[in-house]
Order: structure tokens, then sequence, then C-alpha cells
């Protein structure tokens, strides 16, 4: 399947990450505007759109082992844009935090931002993201080189510090850090070269036939 808008053509993946990824603000709009009884409506919003944002991010990131280990390639035409997404996401969540939560005091947000450690934690990641989408054209590739792989690699470092930002912000024994927490810790191990040797050697049989339905072409 293929869509084409202007001069712009999606596959059906693409069409289908990009309208998933609208889903949870118009999710967040709607219940934000049916169903007002929250304790603290503020809070909601800010957590809502910090999981958004980490989900996405980790969707971005299972894209290459989606590719090398399941032989998933059209996971790389949407990588890009889940890793966007995630950071629209962490824009709207900084927003919220420091339009709607703190008008928009700066000198009390910085103080806020350098002095709690969960903070630091989430602008370290925020700085990552940003970062990263500046960076994410086919022109800065081009220019950056081999800097830009290196640069792009801080996405994990990013994603640690989001877990971290996490833990550190969410009540002790919430179960989310340390689900969110162990989806990454996986990723990473997909990334050990042992690992991925061991896993394109090994590959259970069910795993192979997955990989095999998902490597067709998308046209058949
Ligand atoms: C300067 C940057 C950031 C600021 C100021 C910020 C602010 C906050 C605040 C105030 C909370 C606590 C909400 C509460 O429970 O009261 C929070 C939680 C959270 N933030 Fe951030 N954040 C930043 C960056 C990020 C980034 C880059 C991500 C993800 C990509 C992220 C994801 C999360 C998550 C997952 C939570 C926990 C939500 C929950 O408790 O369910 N944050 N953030």
């Amino acid at each position: 399947m293929v869509l084409s808008i202007g001069r712009h053509r999606f596959s059906g993946i693409q069409v289908l990450v990009h309208a998933a990824s609208w889903l949870p603000l118009v999710w967040i709009f709607l219940t934000y505007k049916f169903d007002p009884i929250k304790v603290n409506p503020i809070q909601t919003v800010t957590q809502q759109t910090g999981r958004i944002a980490l989900i996405w991010f980790l969707l971005s990131l299972a894209c290459t082992p989606a590719v090398t280990l399941l032989g998933f390639n059209p996971a790389l035409k949407v990588r890009r844009a889940l890793g966007l997404y995630a950071f629209f996401y962490a824009v709207l969540h900084f927003l919220t935090f420091s339009v709607l939560d703190y008008r928009l005091d700066l000198p009390q947000i910085f103080d806020l931002l350098v002095s709690k450690r969960y903070l630091i934690a989430g602008t370290l990641a925020f700085l990552i993201l940003i970062a990263l989408a500046i960076t994410s054209t086919q022109q800065s590739m081009r220019l950056l080189g081999k800097i830009w792989q290196r640069l792009h690699q801080l996405a994990y470092p990013g994603a640690v510090l989001v877990i971290l930002h996490y833990l550190w912000a969410a009540k002790a024994g919430t179960p989310g850090p340390y689900f969110y927490g162990a989806v990454l810790f996986g990723l990473l191990l997909l990334r050990v070269p042992l690992i991925k040797r061991w896993i394109t050697t090994h590959k259970p049989p069910w795993l192979r036939q997955i990989s095999q339905r998902l490597a067709r072409p998308a046209s058949k």
C-alpha cells in the first residue's frame, strides 16, 4: 500500500506510524476536555507526555535490531519519524512543565533544572534529543559523516538518562521505570556483537520464520 500526498509517497508502515503517533495527543486532549475531574490535571499531562516520549524513543531504538536481527527492513523507513515524534512529545512535556506548571518563571525553572537530580537527568536527555532531532536530516548526515554516527550513538545514554529521570521522579516502588528500564536493557544487550552473532546463528525456528516473513518485499 502506498499513499501519495503532494510530492511525498508513504508506504503502509509509514502511514501506520504517522497515524499512531498522533493518537496519544488526541487521547490526551479528549481526556483533558471530557474527563476534567482530575486532582492535578497539569501533573497528569506532564506524566502522559513524558511516558509517550519515552515509549516512542524506545520504539525508535528498536528499529535497528528489527532490521539486523529480524530482517524487518521497513523499520528503517520509520526510525527517524519515531525519533522525531519522541522529540515532539518531549517538547510538549517540557512545555507543560515550564508554561502550564511554572508559568514561564525562567529563574525558578532554571534553578529547578540544575538542582533536582531527576530534572538534571531529564534536561540532559532533552538536550540530547534536541541535538539528534536537529541533525536528523540526510543533509546533516552527509555533512557530518563519521561525527554523525558518534553523535547519534548518544541516543542510548539519552535513553538511560530518561529512565533515571523517571526512576527519580516517580514514587518509590512504581513499576514503570523498572519495566521500561528492562526494555532498554534488552535493547542494549542486542547491541553487544557477541549476543548479536549468537542470535543470528542460533535463531529458533519461530524467529527464523518471522524474519523470513518480514524480510519479504513489501510489494508482495
Ligand atoms: C528539561 C526537560 C524535562 C523536564 C523539565 C521534565 C519534567 C518532568 C517532571 C516535572 C516530571 C514529574 C511529573 C510528576 O510526576 O509530577 C517528569 C516525569 C517524567 N518525564 Fe520528564 N522532563 C524532562 C525531560 C524528559 C524527557 C526528554 C523525557 C523522555 C524522552 C521525559 C520523560 C518523563 C517520564 C517517562 C516521566 C515519568 C512519568 C510518570 O510518572 O508516569 N522527561 N518530567
